[in-house]
């Protein structure tokens, strides 16, 4: 058996259309496991879907903004229906807002900490009302 096979699992990967997420969402699908890729851009979505998929890769897009935190509950729920369950989720999504501090505003801010933050820890609130076992998860910020 291979000690690194996903055969069966489902990796939920935030962030997961370009960059970092991408690239770990095909590490995944070439071990075997069925995707869930969340982003914002649906196009952007589906071109990276179609890098992974194939015969024996299941590739899920779910086009959500990780800054609408009040939302995540019914995300999983739609992706937990859509996929049976997350075996691991990777929170990866993240995002800045570039310029001189002066400019930056207080939404601005809090769209940032919502997005590398807030969204990670919203996971723990929707384990206790969806009725499957809890993803293992990893972070990247
Ligand atoms: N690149 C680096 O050197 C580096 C270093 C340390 C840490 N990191 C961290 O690693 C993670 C990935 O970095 P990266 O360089 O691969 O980023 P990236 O190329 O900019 O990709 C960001 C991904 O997150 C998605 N995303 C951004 N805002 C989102 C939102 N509000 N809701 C949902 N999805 C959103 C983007 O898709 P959409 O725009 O379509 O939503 C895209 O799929 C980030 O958390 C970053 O902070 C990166």
């Amino acid at each position: 058996m291979n000690r690194y096979s996903l055969k069966n699992k489902c990796v939920m990967v935030t962030g997961g259309s370009r960059g970092i997420g991408l690239a770990i969402a095909q590490a995944c699908a070439r071990a075997g496991a069925r995707i869930a890729l969340v982003a914002r851009n649906p196009r952007t979505l589906r071109q990276a879907a179609a890098t992974m998929q194939g015969r024996r890769t299941k590739v899920d897009c779910f086009s959500f903004d990780m800054a609408a935190t009040d939302k995540l509950e019914a995300l999983y729920r739609r992706i937990i229906r859509r996929t049976g369950g997350v075996d691991i989720l990777v929170n990866n999504a993240g995002t800045t807002v570039r310029g001189p501090a002066e400019t930056i505003n207080q939404e601005d801010w809090e769209m940032v900490l919502k997005v590398n933050l807030t969204s990670c820890s919203a996971r723990p609130h929707a384990r206790t009302t969806v009725p499957t076992p809890p993803p293992r998860a990893a972070y990247a910020s």
